[in-house]
């Protein structure tokens, strides 16, 4: 029995390869550093979804911008309800709302669905009513005015575009493991990545950049750094952005991100501080945990980004949803063509009926 399921392989993909002993992450053949850098987000949802739907087009840039008009005629009389909710539910209530499906179209629907419902939530909790999609903008550009209600840079959306670039695939990760274990029932697109969701939202897996900034807060200052850092491990509590399931190095994304984040004008204050912040972070956890190699991941610097193009900490993990959705649904797509439905075991350790006298 392994509870954690790390030495278990549940599938075969073309789709992303996570090395952890040397800190490389490949997507369909490229690596992240490179996809990031090359990459717009429609480019990379097409060499995901490749090979796995019929009828792709050349280019998803148009249907993708009509759907994201769809999507606001659809959402629009729900978006106070939903807006009342939690971000990231608020969000798995909007993708609630679409009619489910296998398609192609039911997956270019779920990705602008996500950004059109980032975007009016982020509006809708800071008092201002939803934008608009603009059908001609690309899908970073569109989903950056959409969030903050002005238009943003070349700069500011061309980051947002490589932080949805680099955290669109990431191999057989918890909520890309429920997209297809549900996908495997035949539920449809929809329900699938509803499941990741789901599971992205927790603060081991997707939750963490939010208190990520929450941590760099309560530390303040560098001279408060190593008494906090003692006193919250001390009390066992895990250092949010640090540590990975898989990677016992840097996680490559975090370099990525980190990177990316240097190129904005807007960030130089908090990026020295949590640099600084991060020395004494991983000397604290080398000198407390000698035996398990703990790093920076990709939430660390994920925070810091979305920070900087001024998104509101309540709205990172729609934000992750809004790059991972298009691995979720070509994961969907890859355990659909097995033909196979996802039924592990599990061994009973509970009590036995009583044997009749
Ligand atoms: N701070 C302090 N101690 C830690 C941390 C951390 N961030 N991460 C792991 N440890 C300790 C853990 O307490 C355990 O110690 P001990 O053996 O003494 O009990 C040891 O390291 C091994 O931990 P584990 O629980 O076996 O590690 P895991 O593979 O289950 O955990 C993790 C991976 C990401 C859940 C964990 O590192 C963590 O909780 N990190 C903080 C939350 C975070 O940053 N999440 C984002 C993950 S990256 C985004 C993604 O790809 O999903």
């Amino acid at each position: 029995m392994d509870a954690g399921l790390e030495k278990v392989v549940a599938a075969e993909t073309v789709l992303s390869d996570v090395q952890g002993a040397n800190g490389r992450l490949i997507i369909r053949g490229r690596d992240v550093e490179d996809l990031a850098r090359d990459f717009s987000f429609e480019q990379t949802a097409s060499l995901l979804w490749g090979g796995f739907f019929d009828g792709m087009p050349a280019d998803l840039h148009p249907p993708l911008g009509v759907a994201r008009v769809v999507a606001f005629a659809r959402l629009a009389p729900d978006f106070k309800r939903i807006a009342a909710l939690p971000e990231t539910e608020a969000l798995r209530a909007a993708l609630s709302l679409m009619p489910d499906g296998d398609d192609l179209q039911t997956a270019i629907d779920l990705a602008a669905t996500m950004a059109v419902a980032t975007g009016a939530i982020a509006r809708l909790k800071s008092g201002g009513a939803p934008l608009e999609p603009d059908a001609t903008a690309p899908h970073d550009a569109d989903l950056l005015r959409m969030i903050r209600g002005d238009a943003p840079t070349e700069v500011e959306a061309r980051a947002l575009g490589a932080y949805l670039v680099t955290v669109c695939d990431h191999g057989l990760n918890a909520s890309t493991f429920v997209a297809r274990c549900v996908a495997s029932t035949r539920a449809g697109l929809g329900s699938a990545v509803i499941a990741g969701l789901s599971a992205l939202k927790g603060p081991l897996h997707g939750g963490a950049p939010g208190p990520v900034l929450d941590m760099l807060d309560g530390i303040g200052s560098i001279g408060n750094a190593e008494h906090w850092i003692r006193d919250a491990l001390d009390r066992g509590e895990r250092l949010m952005g640090f540590g990975h399931r898989v990677y016992r190095t840097l996680d490559p994304r975090a370099g990525v991100l980190k990177s990316v984040v240097t190129g904005l004008p807007a960030c130089h204050g908090r990026l020295a501080l949590a640099q600084a912040i991060e020395g004494r972070i991983l000397q604290r956890l080398a000198a407390e945990k000698p035996d398990r190699k703990l790093d920076t991941n990709a939430e660390y610097y994920t925070a810091i980004l979305l920070e900087a193009l001024g998104a509101p900490r309540g709205l990172f993990t729609c934000l992750f949803a809004c790059g991972r959705v298009t691995g979720w649904i070509a994961h969907a797509r890859e355990q659909l063509a097995t033909g196979r439905l996802v039924r592990p075991a599990a061994t009973y350790v509970g009590p036995l009926p009583a044997i009749a006298a």
